[in-house]
């Protein structure tokens, strides 16, 4: 069993193709470079940016897999959460060979995409807790099965990785935020600033970071002659501290919640064995080491796709659609994209 997989829901054009042996045959990626003046990404420039490189991008994974294309088995595409731009060029180009082929289409969630990706990478079995961090989305999950999730928590103002991002911003960083910061957090100390943990004693599985950016933002403007951010100038060394005492207090907001969460998981699904982290901020080594160590704690085995694989990628999409296809679990070629698609919305039989 062969798939394709196409993704451009956001910045990253994308193509990978799987076989059902957890291999990848091939895998091409082009991250925009078009938003890096603008400090984060610009939806109508990123559709053009993928109807521009599309055609290339599955070319040249095909080409690279040594696979005939007539023997791909299936066709799947991001067909949704995302910017719906870029969605649609995708997913146009999927239906496309879907119908050239007379081979199915397979309309996958983006969401569902990072949900499963462990899967490819890890041995991983259902049911599984899954902390789902990105640019968009901050949630709690469980992963019960294909298309099965039930959601504990999520975020109610910014995702994770947006905050990253805004504070990126904010210190002169540029966009992605997320690697910058990492960066610059571990050269510094993150004790010297104090920052709050908003929600962190809340009863519920929920998170909001828009208090811990604008401590941020508070913090930024006092190094602005007239408390305008940005023409906040700011040296090295405090720049480290900041983005040190950031992450911190961003990692222990998701670490606490998600103790939380362990505690519900094991009651109620006590078969269930594995703690897995993905999305773009998953790439974050920091987080990672403090949800391996609260694994341990707790007894789960702790599971997330290397690092390349946890932004935004076609090897997700490729597996996702592979593990519906098994489940039979195709779509007609009228599908709708859906700029919003919950989880829970998703089709499991
Ligand atoms: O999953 P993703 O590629 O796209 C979405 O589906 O949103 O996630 C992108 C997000 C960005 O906000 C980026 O700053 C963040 O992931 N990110 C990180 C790191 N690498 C990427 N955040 C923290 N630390 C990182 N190392
Ligand atoms: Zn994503």
């Amino acid at each position: 069993m062969i798939v394709l997989g196409i993704e451009s829901s956001c910045d990253e054009t994308a193509a990978a193709i799987l076989n059902e042996k957890k291999k990848i045959l091939a895998e091409t990626l082009l991250s925009q470079q078009e938003h890096k003046a603008f400090g984060g990404v610009v939806p109508e420039l990123a559709a053009r940016a993928h109807l521009e490189h599309i055609d290339e991008i599955i070319e040249e994974c095909i080409e690279k897999s040594g696979v005939k294309i007539e023997d791909i088995d299936a066709i799947a595409a991001t067909s949704g959460p995302g910017l719906i731009g870029g969605v649609l060029v995708g997913v146009m180009a999927a239906k496309a060979i879907s119908l050239a082929l007379n081979k199915p289409f397979i309309a996958v969630n983006h969401l569902e995409g990072h949900a499963l990706a462990a899967r490819q990478s890890n041995d991983v079995s259902f049911p599984y807790l899954l902390l789902l961090v990105s640019g968009g989305h901050c949630q709690i999950l469980v992963v019960k099965g294909v298309g099965q999730y039930e959601r504990l928590g999520t975020t109610i103002d910014d995702a994770a990785g947006e905050a990253f991002d805004k504070v990126a911003k904010m210190l002169g960083l540029g966009y992605p935020g997320g690697p910058m910061i990492e960066k610059m957090a571990n050269k510094g100390n993150p004790n010297r600033f104090v920052l709050p943990r908003p929600m962190i004693n809340s009863d519920d599985y929920d998170f909001s970071f828009s208090g811990l950016k604008t401590a941020v933002r508070k913090l930024v403007e006092a190094y602005s002659p007239d408390g305008n951010v940005a023409k906040a100038i700011i040296n090295p060394e405090d720049t480290a501290d900041i983005c040190a005492a950031f992450q911190v207090a961003a990692t222990e907001c998701l670490v606490k919640k998600l103790e939380k969460a362990i505690k519900y998981f094991k009651t109620n699904y006590p078969e269930g064995k594995d703690l897995v982290v993905s999305g773009g901020v998953a790439a974050n080594s920091f987080l990672r080491d403090n949800l391996r160590n609260l694994a341990h704690r707790n007894q789960l085995t702790f599971a997330a796709p290397p690092l390349q694989y946890c932004t935004d990628n076609g090897v997700m999409i490729a597996w996702a659609g592979l593990e519906r296809f098994q489940k039979g679990l195709v779509d007609t070629l009228d599908f709708k994209p859906r700029p919003r698609w919950p989880l829970d919305e998703i089709r499991s039989e």
